[in-house]
This record gives structure tokens, sequence and C-alpha cells, in this order.
């Protein structure tokens, strides 16, 4: 089994401009996010489908602590990165990637990675919910005993913990042993929410966490990101530019397969190195 170091310092990487044909070479992309501790580094990963390239020559820091918003088009590739952070297109039949993504000093793609121990770890919540087919509190519940975080005495409460920090308690404590299908879209995601932070993940893959939620729930769960670093490194996909400008410390802007451009906030929607990074930012593609 391949084991995971404690939090070591791996060597930055440059970023290399990834559309030249697009912006022109001369343009330098600001990817690397300086002399941070990289939770983890993405070098010119490439992934396809079937034969059909979706995502090409990512190269991508995540500082630790750090919140990176992952912005683009639909259909550039953004859910399909996330899912390759921590290998879960693995299991999609048609799926080839070559590149290097490494989770502080362990090789993700390594021979012998321990994949149950690399998803908690570098933990997800997908798109569309997916709760677990048991009850609302096993669904929070299982990976804290499969892992043995806490004596059995504790898992309740950390269950309800975990319930309350996604703000879900109140509407499922009567309920926990219903099953979580009956809940709303919404409920869902703030259920696969506690789950995935139930078992405390180093690194966190939020891919449009808050897209059913309420403007309430949703300012709720952009509040606890913010809570929840500088101890867990996050990256989420968002469509809301709005709330990546709130929530992120940097931002990568994805568009046909590619990393356009990666900077802090302020670069990227106030000074943007590309053309394309302006027009999407700005509201004129996309
Ligand atoms: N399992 C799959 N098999 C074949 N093609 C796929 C598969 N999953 C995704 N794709 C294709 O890969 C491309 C990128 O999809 P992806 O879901 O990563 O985009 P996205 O940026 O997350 O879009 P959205 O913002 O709509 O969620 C799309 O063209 C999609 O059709
Ligand atoms: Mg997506």
């Amino acid at each position: 089994m391949n084991t995971v170091q404690a939090k070591p310092v791996v060597a930055e990487v440059a970023v290399p401009a990834s559309n030249p044909a697009v912006a022109g070479p001369e343009l330098e992309v600001a990817g690397t996010t300086g002399a941070l501790p990289k939770a983890m580094t993405v070098t010119g990963f490439t992934g396809a489908f079937s034969g059909k390239t979706i995502i090409e020559d990512i190269s991508l820091e995540l500082a630790e602590g750090s919140i990176t918003a992952i912005v683009g088009p639909s259909g550039c590739g953004k859910s399909t990165f996330l899912r390759s952070l921590n290998r879960m297109n693995d299991r999609i039949p048609g799926w080839k990637c070559n590149g290097s993504v490494r989770f502080y000093d362990q090789d993700v793609y390594g021979q012998g990675v321990d994949l149950l121990s690399l998803r908690r770890r570098v933990g997800m919540v997908f798109q569309r919910p997916n709760p677990f087919p048991m009850s609302i509190e096993e669904n929070v519940a299982c990976g804290i005993k499969a892992h043995r975080l806490v004596p059995r005495s504790e898992v309740r409460r950390r269950v309800q913990d975990r319930l309350e920090e996604v703000g879900l308690w109140k509407a499922v404590h009567d309920r926990l042993h219903d099953s979580p299908f009956r809940l709303s879209g919404g409920q869902q995601q703030l259920l696969c929410l506690a789950r995935s932070l139930a078992v405390s993940p180093d690194v966190l893959l939020l891919d449009e966490p808050t897209s059913s939620l309420d403007p309430i729930s949703t300012e709720a769960v952009e509040q606890l990101l913010k809570e929840l670093v500088p101890d867990i490194t996050i990256v989420i996909v968002t469509h809301n530019l709005a709330q990546a400008r709130r929530v992120a410390d940097r931002v990568a802007f994805f568009m046909d397969g590619r990393l356009v451009e990666t900077g802090t906030v302020q670069q990227i929607f106030e000074d943007p190195r590309r053309i394309e990074t302006g027009q999407y930012v700005s509201g004129r593609i996309g």
C-alpha cells in the first residue's frame, strides 16, 4: 500500500502558458502560488474519454489551506478535471489520462495507490448529489465507521456536528433513519457535503455545491468554506462568478479543455492577462 506522508513541501512547478494559439506566447500566465506548501500539484495533465481529448495539458498548483475556484463555460472540462484529482474518472469506461497529479509527495496515479485512503484525504462532492442508498444518518456515519475515526460511542455526535455544520440538522434531526432520496436536491447536496466533511479530508473538491441551494443556504455554505480553510484545501467549481469572487483566493479559468489562466481573484477579475478570461468574467462569452 502506498501511504501518504504528512504534509511535506513539494517542489514548485512552473505553469506553462496553456494556449499560446489563443493569446500569444508573450503573455505570462500567473500559475504559480509562490512559496506556500502545495496540497496538490498537477503537471501536464491530459485526459480523454474513448479517444476524445477532454482536458489537455493542465498544470495547476493548489496551495495548502487555500480556496481555488474553477470557472469556465459548460462542457469545458471542469468536472472532468476535478474528478481527475482523486481518480474518480478511473471508473468510467474509456477514460485514459497522462501527466502528473501529486497530493503532497504522493503520485496520485502511481502504482499501488490505495484509492480508499486517497479519497478519504481528497474528498469530493459531485455536481449531481449522490447519497448512498442507506439512511440519512448512515450516509454521514459510514465513512467515520469505515475509517475508524472516532470510538463507536462518538459516531452519533460527529454525525450531528457535521449535519449542523452544513445547516441540515434542523431539517433532518427527526428523520435520521429515513431515506436520503426523500430530501430535496439542495438538501441531498448538503448531506453529501456533510458526508465528505465527516472523514476529515485534507482536500475537498466541490463541484457546483450550491447550484441547487437558496441564497441563505448558499451564504451559509460559503461561510462554512471560509471557516474550513486553512485546515482544508478547497477547490470549488462554480458558474457563479460572484461566488468565486466571494470565496476564492485563486481562480482558474478553463475553456475548451484547457486552463487558460490562473491567478488571484483580483487579477482574474480586474486585470486578466488573456483576452478570453476578460471576455468570460465580463459576461461576453460562456
Ligand atoms: N463519461 C463521459 N463519457 C464521454 N464524454 C464525457 C463523459 N463525461 C463528460 N464527457 C464530456 O467531456 C466534456 C467535459 O465535460 P465536463 O462535465 O467535464 O464539463 P463541465 O465543464 O463540468 O461542464 P458543466 O459546467 O456543464 O458542468 C463534455 O463534452 C462532456 O460531454
Ligand atoms: Mg460540470
